[in-house]
């Protein structure tokens, strides 16, 4: 009888472990084809990035590349009435952001898509954490879509051909701290 329990827990122990490898590959293959990886914004530059958006209830947010959701929920959680849609391509990553959603009063709109093919045209405020290149392929797109005033609040990576009307740099613990972009469309 125990042996039977204990094979039985065994075997639902080894499916997660598959499930979680799969999840983890097929995320990875997603990473690799957006060449930027699931790198969290730390809590800190994640306010100035809010404080910076000047939100207000009723107005969207997009987080391009959104990872886990947890710049759109703070968004949400900090100005109540505001919408969130995050866009994420890594599936595992999405998933998590699924979950994390789960446990918030804050739920973003999680939609596991390519930004790059989607219509932005009804955003008040833009977030990103992305990559220089991926910042300047972006440009263009942002320049047809955005309605006049709109503003993009991006953590570390600048435009070439933009300048920003603002530049606020964050210090952290350990490793000096980043700049957060604010442009105006
Ligand atoms: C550096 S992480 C930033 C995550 C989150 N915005 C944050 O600040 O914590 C960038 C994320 O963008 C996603 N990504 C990159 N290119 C994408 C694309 N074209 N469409 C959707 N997601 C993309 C990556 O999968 C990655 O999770």
């Amino acid at each position: 009888m125990i042996e039977t329990i204990v094979t039985i827990l065994l075997g639902l122990f080894l499916l997660c472990l598959v499930c979680f490898l799969a999840l983890v590959l097929i995320s990875s293959i997603f990473h690799l084809k957006h060449m930027v990886p699931f790198v969290p914004t730390p809590a800190g530059v994640i306010e100035t990035m809010i404080a910076e958006a000047d939100l207000k209830p009723g107005m969207l947010a997009l987080d391009l590349g959104a990872g886990d959701g947890r710049v759109i929920r703070r968004a949400m959680l900090r100005v109540p009435g505001v919408r969130a849609i995050g866009y994420e391509g890594a599936f595992g990553v999405w998933l998590f952001a699924k979950f994390l959603n789960a446990g918030s009063k804050a739920k973003p709109d999680m939609r596991m898509q390519d930004f790059f093919k989607q219509d932005l045209s009804n955003a008040d405020v833009v977030f990103t954490y992305l990559s220089i290149d991926i910042m300047q392929k972006l440009l263009p797109k942002l320049q047809k879509e955005l309605k006049p005033g709109t503003k993009v609040i991006s953590n570390t990576f600048s435009f070439k051909k933009k300048e920003p009307i603002k530049k606020v740099f964050v210090k952290m613990p350990f490793w000096g701290g980043t700049n957060v972009l604010v442009y105006q469309f």
